[in-house]
């Protein structure tokens, strides 16, 4: 890294608007999944340690919510202003943590940023009901409140965006926010901590946690302070935090895993399918709970699809963030290999062949998984039913719309799909049926703030993004004003 602010590597955790080691003078190892190298320390805070966090940011709830709207929104830009203006520090450092290249890096802080701009302006459209009464002497108001102390776990996988998503909306509405980011990249919410100590948050508005998953995992679903709980994650995960945070009945929005089905119709332009096809699947390695999982490829234009994608896939160079530019950066760890490996494994002997890639780049080393397609990919397989995490197309004929629809809903997952077709009725037919929250339609890049994002079924609850994505952080209160006429 060469870091025009070396300030924005922090290596203590922000509590109360103080940057604090653990007590304990514990910490955890923080490495560059590309090289292995050991990039900081950061505290390995206990659970006593989050709780004190969790009374600090109630009492800045308290004062936080007062503030109009207009002076929220003004913090909020100021962040979002902070954040552009170190937009390449921020990057070089989630890189490093993460492993993406830097193009990838920026993009996802402009992402991000562009969710901090978004929810500063709907700090402003928080708009109360009044509603008709039954009784002449009566009126019924509706009014929207910040619901109190809000608190995040968040993934490896978009170190930066994954917060900003949340805390945006979280401080719009009025709560204060504790995040505990994954263990494996930390250096990029204490960098945005750093520019919200810039922007003048007060202080305890924005928390980061840092430490084991499991201890702060459980003070922050059960404490009885913190009213809004927010993961993304694995389902596994998922379902055992939820299960947490039923003890006090804590509001949760939770974006879990998926198996998206990428659709290409006889009738599609080839072209943009390919295009889309790159996007989705190796967005980021294929570390992207939004990655296509599963293609399905109409069996008249199989064969030149498969070719297609095969040299444009052979096309994305591997390599370093910090080295050249490469399209494709190492996977998180050896564990997420080891995931992929299997899976190609299981799909190898049970009659898929490999078209390209499927291999570990001998000269980059252990964590560097290539641009792999694998054709003749059916059910039986493990790929077809578990989340790949890596940059593998798997793809499957299919002859009938009926058929595919339902291949495509065939799965416990419902976060994205997409599909790409020229024919207004079946695109109209096939986005109605299909059971996601998130439908691509010729195109395979589907985020944005503007947008609620979220899944169905085994996905999560919830919806992250656009005006929907503030009122998991608000509590509507109904007030009947009674004798107004006595
Ligand atoms: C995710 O992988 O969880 C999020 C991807 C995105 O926001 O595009």
């Amino acid at each position: 890294m060469n870091l025009q602010h070396p300030n924005l590597l922090r290596q203590q955790a922000y509590l109360n608007g103080q940057w604090v080691s653990a007590k304990s003078q514990q910490t955890l190892a923080v490495t560059n999944p590309a090289t292995g190298e050991t990039l900081a320390h950061v505290p390995n805070l206990s659970a006593e340690e989050a709780q004190q966090a969790v009374h600090e940011a109630h009492q800045a709830q308290h004062h936080w919510a007062k503030l109009s709207a207009q002076t929220r929104c003004d913090h909020l830009l100021n962040w979002y202003n902070l954040i552009l203006k170190h937009k390449d520090d921020l990057a070089q450092i989630l890189s490093a943590e993460q492993g993406k290249p830097l193009k990838e890096s920026q993009s996802e802080i402009e992402y991000g940023a562009n969710y901090i701009r978004f929810y500063a302006e709907q700090a402003k459209r928080i708009y109360g009901e009044t509603l008709p009464a039954a009784n002449s002497d009566q009126r019924i108001l509706v009014i929207k409140q910040p619901i109190g102390v809000a608190a995040a776990i968040t993934p490896w996988n978009f170190p930066n965006a994954m917060i900003a998503r949340k805390v945006a909306p979280a401080l719009a509405a009025g709560c204060s926010f504790i995040v505990r980011p994954a263990s494996q990249t930390p250096l990029s919410a204490l960098a945005l901590a750093y520019l919200s100590e810039q922007a003048q948050f007060p202080k305890g508005l924005f928390n980061v946690l840092t430490g084991e998953s499991q201890p702060l995992g459980e003070v922050l679903t059960q404490h009885p302070l913190i009213r809004k709980f927010s993961f993304t994650g694995s389902t596994s995960v998922g379902q055992k935090l939820y299960a947490q945070a039923s003890k006090n009945i804590t509001k949760v929005s939770l974006e879990l895993g998926g198996n998206a089905p990428f659709i290409v119709f006889a009738d599609a332009d080839l072209d943009s399918a390919i295009e889309g096809a790159i996007a989705a699947k190796y967005r980021n390695s294929g570390q992207t709970c939004v990655c296509a999982n599963r293609f399905y490829v109409h069996s008249s234009i199989y064969d030149a699809f498969i070719e297609r994608l095969t040299k444009a896939s052979e096309k994305l160079r591997l390599g370093n963030a910090f080295t050249g530019s490469p399209d494709l950066g190492p996977l998180i760890d050896s564990k997420a290999v080891e995931h992929a490996n299997a899976l190609l494994k299981d799909a190898l002997t049970k009659g898929a062949s490999l078209t390209t890639g499927g291999k570990i780049d001998p000269e980059l080393g252990g964590t560097y998984f290539q641009a792999t397609v694998l054709k003749d990919a059916n059910h039986n397989m493990d790929l077809a039913h578990e989340e790949l995490f890596a940059p593998i197309a798997a793809i499957y004929p299919f002859d009938e719309e009926e058929e595919v629809i339902r291949y495509a809903n065939d799965t416990p997952y419902g976060l994205s799909a997409y599909f790409y077709s020229r024919d207004i009725g079946r695109i109209t037919r096939v986005y109605e049926q299909l059971q996601y929250g998130i439908v691509g339609v010729n195109t395979g890049l589907i985020s944005n703030p503007e947008a609620p994002f979220g899944g169905v079924k085994q996905s999560g609850i919830g919806r992250e993004g656009s005006h929907h994505g503030i009122e998991d952080y608000l509590e509507l209160k109904y007030i009947l004003l009674a004798g107004i006429n006595a």
